[in-house]
């Protein structure tokens, strides 16, 4: 293990010298807007290069005075500002300056990416029996869309005091009087648009109210998404404490100025880990000179903090992984042996196994007529839009008080537009018949819908062939565990190598390992190099997870019920903040491992971990 420690100190400094600090003025400006303008370590340990920053600054801010968005100063040097190309070009020859780029934007790593949160899944935190009374306070920095408070997830009657270590604030804004950290929400900071004052931490979406109670929420018993996957809800590291960075407000991304933003800060304020369940998309990724989210890493890493990050939900394409910098501990997304089953019931009494989320309220008798959409082809429509159920492509008169089965095979319309075609003209359900998307739960609400193998929907499409008036019905979801195979890699998880730089392996899959470590349920995948096909560095669950959810989203409230306080989710989003609890956990056993220690300790020694912890 030690010469592993070493190998991967080493590895890092390599990086360091190699590609990190390249010959200064490689600016990639073509046009005016926000620019980052980077400067390497904070100038504060720069010595005689110690005033470019400020010389620099106080130039552009004479010429431009509203051109500043961000000073960087903490965990490193820099600053973001409204830049034409032409200035953006000049300051990247400016000594002292180490990159110029544009701003880029990042987006959340749940499936919500390819499509709307309404339809999406998610649910479920396992109990943890383990105590970790003995073990000094960890500090799991969260960059997300913010959080809810009030959630018992992060009720802190069984936290002691708050460190004394402890730099940050809780910087609640404009909703002062109703957002209050406590002992186990320690910080809260917002990077939205204007005066800090007006900003609020709050969590409006829910991911990061849903990131946060898994890696460190405490037990909540009796926890479910109305009724399903019901349980005790426990984060990875119940005892630590968390630190809330709100770089998303809306859905439409973060930027990267403000990432930078949230990691200076968080450096300052003394994280020992930091999770990030985002990332850009695996197309747009740069070179890590040029990107805010390796940057940041870079100098949280060389601070001691452990920086843990979604790989992206880009797959099962080769080469898809992002975040995929040598410092960073990237992780992969895996299945649970839970399901979220709805079931489709012939007329032939045949039951055939489907996933999905509904509270359908049909009956459970097959007496409903199913039709394949093919044969309900519009006149001059092409039939591969009818059988795939694409808007406008369907005949009224014949989908009305149908089941109607849609194939999946085109990449334009998400599910989402098929339920909502198929509701629209008088369907009764969909069975939608998808290899792909069977593995992941969506929600799909009141509506019976649900997703089969194409294997599945052969037989189902030879019974409606096979008998004058075939009919269905399809069930309400259950939730059965021990469902096999499990795990497995998530069809959406991003796959290695990393593209950027070539060289870079990211870890690679062989042996699937069922350490346990002190997350019951919580089952980590051991990976290893295996040729050219690869991995990120670790896979963590993160298809159906349940965690939890922002108090007041009526868009996933059921008629006639109070909203959910317990969401399920999926995406390699879900999977990071599993390993950032760990993170923390081993942290909190081992103050002094660096976070090369770390991230190789939990990469390669599961089973050892097991017993020192
Ligand atoms: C999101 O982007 C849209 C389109 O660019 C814009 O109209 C809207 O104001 C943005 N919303 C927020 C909250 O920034
Ligand atoms: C926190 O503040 C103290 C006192 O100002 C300082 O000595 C310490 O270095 C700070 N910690 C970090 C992580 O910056
Ligand atoms: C219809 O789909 C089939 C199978 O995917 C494909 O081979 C065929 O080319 C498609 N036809 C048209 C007109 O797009
Ligand atoms: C169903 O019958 C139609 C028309 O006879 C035929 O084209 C199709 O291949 C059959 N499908 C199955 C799954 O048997
Ligand atoms: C949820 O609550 C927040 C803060 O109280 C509010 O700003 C937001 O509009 C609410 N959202 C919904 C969907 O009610």
């Amino acid at each position: 293990m030690k010469s592993l420690i070493t190998f991967i100190f080493s590895l890092t400094s390599f990086f360091f010298c190699v590609s990190l600090f390249p010959e200064p003025g490689a600016a990639a400006a073509h046009n005016d807007g926000v620019y980052i303008v980077y400067m390497g370590a904070p100038a504060s340990l720069k010595g005689s290069l110690k005033d470019d920053h400020a010389q620099l600054l106080d130039s552009l801010l004479k010429r431009k005075q509203d051109a500043l968005i961000h000073n960087y100063k903490n965990g490193f040097s820099g600053f973001a500002a409204h830049l034409s190309a032409e200035e953006a070009r000049s300051i990247a020859e400016k000594p002292g300056v180490v990159s110029v780029f544009p701003d880029p934007v990042f987006q959340l790593h749940t499936t919500r990416s390819w499509d709307f949160l309404k339809y999406e899944t998610s649910v479920m935190i396992e109990s943890n029996p383990s105590s970790d009374s003995n073990s000094m306070d960890a500090i799991i920095g969260i960059l997300d869309t913010g959080i809810w408070p009030e959630s018992e997830s992060f009720n802190d009657k069984t936290m002691g005091p708050i460190p004394l270590r402890w730099n940050g604030t809780c910087a609640s804004g404009q909703d002062s009087s109703t957002f209050n950290c406590n002992k186990k929400i320690i910080g809260a900071r917002s990077y939205g648009a204007g005066e800090i004052k007006s900003r609020t931490p709050r969590d409006m979406m829910g991911h990061g109210t849903h990131v946060a109670s898994t890696a460190a929420g405490v037990e909540v018993k009796d926890v479910s998404y109305y009724g399903l996957a019901a349980g005790t809800a426990k984060g990875g590291s119940p005892v630590s404490r968390l630190a809330i960075y709100q770089v998303f407000s809306s859905q439409n991304g973060s930027h990267g100025s403000t990432v930078l933003a949230a990691f200076d800060d968080a450096i300052a304020d003394g994280v020992d880990v930091l999770s990030l369940s985002f990332g850009s998309s695996s197309f747009l990724e740069q070179e890590f000179i040029n990107d805010p989210i390796a940057l940041g890493a870079f100098h949280a890493v060389q601070n001691g903090i452990t920086v843990v990050c979604s790989a992206g939900n880009d797959g099962p394409s080769p080469g898809s992984v992002v975040n995929s910098a040598p410092w960073i501990l990237t992780v992969a997304a895996s299945t649970i042996d839970r399901v979220f089953e709805s079931d489709v019931v012939l007329g032939n009494n045949k039951v055939i196994k489907g996933t999905g989320i509904n509270f359908a309220n049909i009956q459970n008798s097959p007496v409903y007529p199913i039709i394949y959409a093919k044969s309900a082809t519009k006149s001059g429509v092409d039939e591969n839009a009818t059988r795939n159920c694409e808007p406008n492509s369907m005949d009224q008169e014949i989908i009305k008080g149908k089941i109607v089965v849609c194939d999946n095979e085109d990449s334009l319309y998400p599910q989402r537009n098929k339920q909502d075609e198929v509701k629209k003209l008088g369907g009764i359900g969909v069975i939608l018949i998808d290899d792909e998307l069977r593995g992941v739960a969506f929600n799909f609400g009141t509506f019976p819908m649900t997703v089969i193998s194409s294997k599945d929907g052969a037989k189902v499409l030879s019974y409606i062939n096979s008998t004058k008036n075939p009919v269905a019905t399809i069930l309400p979801t259950t939730a059965p565990t021990n469902y096999k195979p499990a795990p497995t890699i998530a069809f959406f998880s991003s796959r290695g190598p990393s593209t950027i730089p070539k060289n870079i392996l990211k870890a690679n899959p062989s042996v699937l390992f069922h350490g346990t470590l002190f997350l019951p349920k919580l089952i980590l995948i051991k990976l290893y190099q295996m040729g050219c096909m690869s991995q990120p560095d670790i896979a963590a669950l993160g298809v159906n997870i349940l965690a939890a959810w922002i108090g007041n989203d009526t868009v996933q409230t059921l008629k006639g019920k109070d909203p959910p306080l317990y969401n399920v989710l999926s995406g390699t989003s879900m999977a990071c903040p599993h390993v950032s609890g760990i993170a923390a956990a081993v942290k909190s056993r081992n103050p002094t491992w660096s976070p090369s220690a770390i991230r190789s300790a939990i990469m390669t020694t599961i089973e050892e971990l097991k017993m020192q912890i």
